[in-house]
C-alpha cells in the first residue's frame, strides 16, 4: 500500500509523522520503504542519512527515462537498520523540478517508478512518501503515485483553513490521474490542551471530506491527537526513534500504533477487494 502523507501548509508535523510510522509499522513487522520527497531532506536526517545517500537519488530517479525508473528505484534503496528503507531526494531534486517540468507526464513520474518497481519488488507492506509543503510538483507525484493519503493538520486556524485547499487539489487527481486516492486519515498533529486547539480538533471530528470529494465512498478517520510535546522534536534531533529514545512512554507512542493498525485494516480491506475481483 503506498501512502502519501501530505498537508499543503509547511512545518506541521509531515516528516515527525512519516518518521514515526515507519518506526512504529517496523516494530509491528511490517516492510516499509520511505521516499523523501522534500528538498530539503529531513526525513533523511531523522533516518540518519543525508539528502545525497541514495544511489541514484529520487531527483535522477524521476528525471530518468520511464523504462530505467523501477530499477533505477531498486537501486537506490538505502537501508536504516532496523527501520526501513529510504530513499534520499539528492541535492538536486529542486534543480531536477523544472527539467521534469519540461518534459511530459510530469506528475506521474512517481506512478510509474513505482508502477514497475512493484511489479518486480512487491516485498514491502507499505511505501510511505514524505511530500513538501505547497502542491508543487513532487506532491502532486504523490497524490498521482498514493492509495491512501494521512493528512497531519496543527490544530491551529491556518492549518484548518488549507484543508479544503489540499482536498481541491486531491479531488482533481481523482478526477484526471489517479481514481483511487482516498482521504484515509486526519491526524490532529501538535496539539496544545488550551480551548482553541480542543475547538479545532472539534472541527476536525466533524469535517467531511466527501463533500469536497464525491468520488471518496468512506469518510476519513480521524486519529488520536499527537500532542505537541518538545520529546517530539528530541527524536529526529538526537537519532532516536519512538522504541529507542529513553523517556518515550506508551502515551508517546499510542497515536502511531493507532494508525499503523488503521492503516493494518485498510490494508486488509483491499487485499480482500482484490481477491473479491479476482474471483
Ligand atoms: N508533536 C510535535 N510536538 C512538538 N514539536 C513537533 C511536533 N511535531 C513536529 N514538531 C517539530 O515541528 C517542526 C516541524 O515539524 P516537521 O518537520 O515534522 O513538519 P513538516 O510538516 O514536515 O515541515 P515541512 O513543511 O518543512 O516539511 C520540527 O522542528 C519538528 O521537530
Ligand atoms: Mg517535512
Amino acid at each position: 500500500m503506498i501512502i502519501a502523507i501530505a498537508a499543503i501548509k509547511g512545518g506541521v508535523g509531515k516528516t515527525t509523522l512519516t518518521f514515526c510510522l515507519a518506526a512504529t509499522l517496523s516494530e509491528m513487522g511490517k516492510k516499509v520503504l520511505c521516499l523523501d520527497l522534500d528538498h530539503q531532506g529531513d526525513l533523511s536526517a531523522a533516518l540518519g542519512a543525508s539528502k545525497d545517500d541514495s544511489d541514484p537519488t529520487l531527483g535522477q530517479i524521476l528525471y530518468a527515462p520511464k523504462r530505467e525508473q523501477a530499477e533505477m528505484l531498486a537501486r537506490g534503496i538505502i537501508d536504516i537498520p532496523g527501520c526501513c528503507h529510504l530513499v534520499t531526494p539528492g541535492s538536486d531534486l529542486g534543480a531536477y523540478q523544472s527539467e521534469i517540468e519540461n518534459g511530459l507526464a510530469s506528475e506521474s513520474r512517481l506512478a510509474d517508478a513505482l508502477g514497475g518497481f512493484n511489479k518486480a519488488y512487491e516485498n514491502y507492506d507499505y511505501v510511505l512518501l514524505d511530500t513538501p509543503k505547497g502542491e508543487g510538483l513532487f506532491t502532486k507525484n504523490a497524490l498521482v503515485a498514493c492509495d491512501n493519503v494521512i493528512v497531519p493538520v496543527q490544530t491551529e486556524y491556518f492549518a484548518l483553513k488549507n484543508i479544503p485547499e489540499l482536498l481541491g487539489l486531491i479531488g482533481q487527481i481523482a478526477d484526471r490521474a489517479n481514481p483511487r486516492v482516498s482521504v484515509s486519515a486526519l491526524v490532529p498533529s501538535r496539539m496544545k490542551q488550551t480551548s482553541l486547539h480542543k475547538s479545532i480538533h472539534q472541527q476536525l471530528l466533524d469535517w467531511d471530506v466527501r463533500e469536497q470529494l464525491p468520488h471518496q465512498k468512506q469518510a476519513s478517520w480521524v486519529a488520536p491527537p499527537i500532542r505537541d510535546l518538545t520529546l517530539y522534536a528530541e527524536l529526529s534531533a538526537q537519532g532516536e526513534s519512538l522504541y529507542t529514545y529513553p523517556g518515550v512512554k506508551k502515551m508517546h507512542r499510542a497515536p502511531f500504533i493507532a494508525i499503523a493498525e488503521y492503516l493494518d485494516t485498510l490494508a486488509g480491506q483491499s487485499i480482500q477487494r482484490e481477491v473479491e475481483a479476482v474471483g
